[in-house]
């Protein structure tokens, strides 16, 4: 079995090094087997966090974002060349807190089309504000895949992670049923197949995000990750999720 992904999306936070210390420190005591565990910091801390978990096999950077141009006058963004720079791996890509913002399916393409060509692996994140009885929350992430993944190869396409997050459960402790993350992640591969083929549709990653806690964890059985906000800032409760995925089948 492989094993899961589980990314700590840390957002805004932790304010201090100190605390940023802290929380490493209680991530690289943590007895879990099942999971690569891939740490999201806020830019700023990604040297420092780079150095400590250099000896660790099961703990891997990510960032939050990447711009769409590697190099230039963009005030205040961060490329993914400089990412790469610092050995980053991944990035969240299109999170609703961003889409929030403003981003839309076409600039997030052209974020992943760099990131890929960088060779970072994108967490490209997908999902409904809402849910409604006739199914138009599955037309909105059909599209939101479709002008999200254009023009990206059958090739590259392995490397990218599908994060199903409806809004709607993203920092609200309402997270989805089981049933309701096992038809997202069916319809999620059967998009794939249409656009690549079943093959690809197969191997890629889908994760599930939206009030991931330690008591829920283990209802997602065919997720294969998560995308974990609140409770990666708190290093018991975190330990407590990586556990508790250690006993999924
Ligand atoms: P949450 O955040 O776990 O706090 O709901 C999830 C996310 O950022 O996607």
């Amino acid at each position: 079995m492989s094993k899961k992904l589980v990314i700590a999306n840390w957002k805004m936070n932790p304010t201090t090094l100190k605390e940023t210390n802290s929380l490493i420190s209680g991530f690289l005591k943590y007895k879990f087997k099942k999971s690569n565990l891939i740490i999201c910091p806020p830019f700023v801390f990604i040297p420092h966090i780079k150095n400590k978990i250099s000896k660790s096999k099961k703990i891997f950077l990510g960032a939050q974002d990447a711009f769409y141009e590697n190099k230039g006058s963009s005030t205040g963004e961060i490329s993914p060349k400089m990412l790469v720079d610092l050995k980053v791996e991944y990035v969240i890509l299109g999170h609703s807190e961003r889409r929030a913002l403003g981003e839309s399916n076409e600039l997030i393409n052209k974020k992943l089309l760099l990131a890929l060509k960088n060779k970072l692996n994108p967490i490209l994140c997908v999902g409904e504000n809402k849910r409604d009885t006739d199914g138009f929350y599955l037309s909105y992430v059909k599209k939101q895949l479709h002008k999200c993944l254009k023009g990206v190869s059958k090739s590259k396409m392995k490397n990218v992670i599908i994060a199903y997050e409806p809004v709607w459960a993203v920092g609200s402790d309402n997270e989805a049923t089981s049933a309701e993350f096992t038809e997202m992640n069916i319809f999620i591969k059967k998009i794939i197949s249409d656009i690549y083929d079943p093959k690809t549709a197969y191997s890629i990653k889908i994760i599930y995000g939206g009030s991931v806690h330690p008591k829920n964890v283990k209802s997602f059985e065919d997720a294969d990750g998560f995308l974990v906000g609140r409770d990666s800032l708190n290093v018991d409760k975190f330990e407590k999720i990586l556990l508790n995925i250690d006993e999924i089948n």
